[in-house]
């Protein structure tokens, strides 16, 4: 039979009875002859105790790992709980990388008075009319909605090393594209002491894979239906993403490829100007279309945060793109300008010293080398499920003349 942690707990028949118990491992204590699990599935607040001889393999057996342990319910004979499960068969459902697993999560807020991406792209926040605000403005600043949590996890990146957050972000972008929306959610993390883009890269391609293979573990009808209904063929395609490891180019040799087949685009590529959609598609075409990071993008493309190349006339920063089959661009990062007198002359250039004085702060106590990324949650949902238009992946999307509900 198969229980809930709940139900295994509360089982009266201790005898022996066979189940299948699915959960998460909340915890993990290896002695010489026997490992103990604990797993939950938020059915209860209490976990259930698994033992397992010592024939398991405890190293895929880690902490938020999520598991199907098949085995004999048998009344414990420590005091601390009544039943126990006595573990035949463990099958890890998706493996918790250990190292993944560090990551705080923090709430980033939805009104700011900065402009991470520094294109003016900014829904502006106010008390609506009917509000009495004492002093002419409520914020005394101007307040938006935010683009990107970015700044804010920069700043606790300095306090728990590896951070996170997940929430929506809001783009004015008049644009009426198959993967632009005013509303979206991003994925971001902030990591620090990282010193090269490889460094990020291993965790972008492994945030993708894990969060793929899970999606695959846990709810596979409905990838099946999405992959059956409206694109066939995506499974192997996905299959072929996750089978292979991601290509790096960087965006000079990306301009190159493009110009020998510049025939094929509406806009001409050139260096030092932004790639299209039309090119990026291309270049995962051209790429074999396993997801492809481009990296070292000019330096007059890219806001004042990414860290300077200092590789002379072709003057780049160390801005990484991960460009996916039938999307484009899913991530986009790099590492941050840590160091004083760089970001203060950039800050300098582009008008913003006044308002990122809290910023060069953090360049001047105890700055560290750090990077981080961000992850389009409805581009990446189109490009698992094969979906051809972003505003076929949520229920109420908002875009240019569209917030009608
Ligand atoms: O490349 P972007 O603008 O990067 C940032 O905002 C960084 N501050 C993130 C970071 O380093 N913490 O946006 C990141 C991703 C894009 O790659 C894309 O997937 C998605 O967010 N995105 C959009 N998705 C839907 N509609 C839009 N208008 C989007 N703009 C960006
Ligand atoms: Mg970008």
């Amino acid at each position: 039979a198969k229980l809930s942690v709940r139900d295994a707990l509360g089982a009266q028949n201790t005898s022996g009875e066979r189940v299948k118990v699915q959960g998460w491992i909340r915890s993990v204590r290896s002695q010489k002859e026997v490992l103990f699990l604990h797993i939950n599935d938020g059915s209860s607040l209490e976990s259930l105790q698994v033992v397992a001889d010592s024939s398991f393999d405890s190293k895929e057996l880690a902490f938020g790992s999520s598991v199907e342990v098949q085995g004999q319910l048998v009344k414990s004979p420590s005091k601390r709980q009544n039943v126990e499960l006595k573990a035949e068969k463990i099958e890890v459902v998706g493996n918790c990388d250990a190292k993944d697993s560090g990551f705080v999560h923090i709430h980033t807020p939805i009104i700011t008075s900065n402009d991470c991406e520094g294109a003016g792209e900014l829904f502006q926040v106010e008390p609506s009319s009917k509000v009495k605000v004492p002093e002419e403005n409520f914020f005394n600043v101007p307040a938006f909605l935010t683009v990107s949590g970015q700044l804010h996890l920069e700043v606790m990146s300095g306090a728990f090393t590896q951070v996170f957050t997940f929430g929506p972000t809001f783009r004015a972008e008049n644009s009426q594209s198959r993967r632009h929306l005013a509303e979206f959610y991003m994925v971001e993390a902030e990591i620090s002491f990282v010193e090269s883009l490889q460094d990020l890269m291993q965790v972008m391609e492994r945030l993708f894979k894990t969060a793929t293979m899970l999606v695959l573990s846990n709810c596979p009808e409905d990838v099946e239906l999405c992959h059956r209904f409206i694109a066939p063929g995506q499974k192997d395609r996905l299959e072929h993403m996750l089978k292979n490891n991601f290509l790096i180019i960087s965006y000079t040799e990306a301009v190159e490829i493009l110009k020998q087949a510049s025939q094929n685009f509406t806009f001409t590529p050139e260096w030092g100007v932004d790639l299209h959609t039309e090119h990026e598609k291309f270049l995962v075409k051209h790429c074999g279309n396993i997801p492809v990071f481009v990296v070292n993008y000019p330096l007059a493309l890219k806001p004042f945060y990414m860290r300077d190349n200092e590789d002379g006339p072709q003057h780049t920063v160390a801005a990484v793109d991960l460009l996916v089959p039938g999307v484009g661009e899913l991530f986009g990062g790099s590492l941050r300008e840590e160091r004083y007198h760089f970001l203060e002359q950039r800050l300098a250039r582009s008008g913003l010293t006044e308002a990122y004085q809290w910023y060069l702060d953090l360049r001047r106590f105890g700055s560290v080398p750090h990077g981080g990324f961000g992850m389009g949650f409805e581009r990446y949902l189109q490009c698992i499920l094969g979906i051809d238009n972003i505003k076929d992946v949520i229920p109420f999307p908002r875009f240019t003349h569209s917030c009608l509900l």
